[in-house]
């Protein structure tokens, strides 16, 4: 009992300096109002001892909801809460309580969010390690082969070569894309953005472009822009786009025709690339911008893919402020737009 006494009084020393003030007034004015020192000395032993009373309430009283928000904060700390609504403190202590609410769920998020791109890192590296073990396998495999004499057989010798030739070009657009996807994210691309004209531009990305297209037997057109149009963006870094969002319609198109077309608003160019190929199952399209995600893996990596091309793209779009749009039907064909201010 005494050494509770003596923490409530303890836990009071904060107002130890007001009590005293407010005692020495008191017996200040004693003095003039009371003849009787008899009177006095008791009065003031009076008002000492309930002074004490007092304090050890007010003490007794702080310690109690003290040890209150001590338990909530212990509580938090052992994961003993599930959710902010168990968090529970008196009346007067509502605001705290709102406070330590919010300190729980941003805590709470946090660590969420933080497990999350842990997740997003081990998977990274796991897709990362598995597109890279995929080529190199290959080459070790043709290359072994071709030592182990059929480097002499005229009938296969030059094919296997190609063969390996292919998988290096394969790991250096790997390399490259790995390099982007980093220099992005990291926040190292620099960006140059300046006007440019959109149909010289188009011009010369479509003639780069013809050939492949043509081996596969597949139009390309462009319609033309109005004469003059200039649209501001980063030019290097659009080609990027352009030329990953191009040799997708055309990689995913068996046959007919891949259009490039300027739709003119107000204020913006919208740039729209059409294809009548394979098309998008409507349960893909909102995951074909995440790294390495491919609706048909096997068909993907046929024609050289590994899924970054889209992830790229999106944020270089992102980048210029803008945002990528697609609307896709299957066995009809796929239309990614987005805008580029005027
Ligand atoms: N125009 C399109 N038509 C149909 N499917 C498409 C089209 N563009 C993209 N896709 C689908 O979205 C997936 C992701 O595209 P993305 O460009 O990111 O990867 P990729 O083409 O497989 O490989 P990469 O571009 O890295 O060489 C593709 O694998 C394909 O399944
Ligand atoms: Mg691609």
């Amino acid at each position: 009992m005494w050494n509770e006494v003596k923490t409530n009084l303890s836990s009071t020393k904060v107002y130890l300096k007001e009590f005293l003030f407010f005692v020495t007034i008191l017996i200040f004015l004693l003095f003039f109002i009371v003849e009787n020192k008899i009177i006095l000395i008791t009065v003031i032993a009076l008002i000492l001892l309930f002074g004490l009373i007092f304090l050890n309430f007010i003490g007794y009283k702080r310690n109690r909801e003290l040890k209150a928000i001590e338990s909530v904060i212990l509580g938090i700390r052992n994961n003993t809460f599930n959710q902010a609504e168990e968090i529970k403190l008196k009346e007067n202590l509502r605001s705290l309580q709102e406070e330590i609410k919010q300190m729980f769920e941003k805590e709470r998020n946090d660590i969420e969010y933080l497990k999350r791109l842990e997740r997003m890192r081990t998977e990274f590296l796991a897709n990362v390690s598995h597109e890279l073990r995929t080529p190199i396998f290959a080459i070790q495999g043709y290359i072994e082969t071709l030592l182990n004499g059929a480097i002499d057989d005229e009938k296969v010798n030059k094919n296997f070569l190609d063969k390996a030739n292919q998988h290096t070009i394969n790991l250096s657009n790997l390399l490259n894309d790995l390099i982007d996807i980093s220099m992005i994210e990291s926040g190292e691309m620099r960006m140059s953005y300046r006007y440019f004209n959109i149909n010289d531009y188009f011009g010369q990305i479509t003639h780069e472009m013809m050939p492949i297209a043509q081996e596969k037997g597949i139009e390309l057109i462009y319609h033309p822009a109005k004469e003059g149009l200039q649209l501001f963006g980063d030019k290097n870094r659009l080609k990027q786009v352009f030329i990953n969002l191009i040799t997708n319609a055309i990689k995913y198109t068996e046959k007919g025709k891949v259009e490039v077309l300027i739709e003119e608003e107000p204020k913006y160019g919208k740039i729209i690339i059409r294809d009548t190929g394979i098309g998008i199952p409507p349960e893909d399209i909102n995951r074909i911008f995440e790294r390495f995600y491919r609706v048909d893996k096997a068909r993907s990596r046929a024609v050289g893919g590994t899924g970054l091309g889209l992830a790229i793209v999106k944020h270089i779009i992102e980048a210029h402020n803008s945002k990528i749009e697609v609307k896709s039907e299957l066995g009809v064909g796929s239309e990614f737009s987005f805008m580029l201010k005027k």
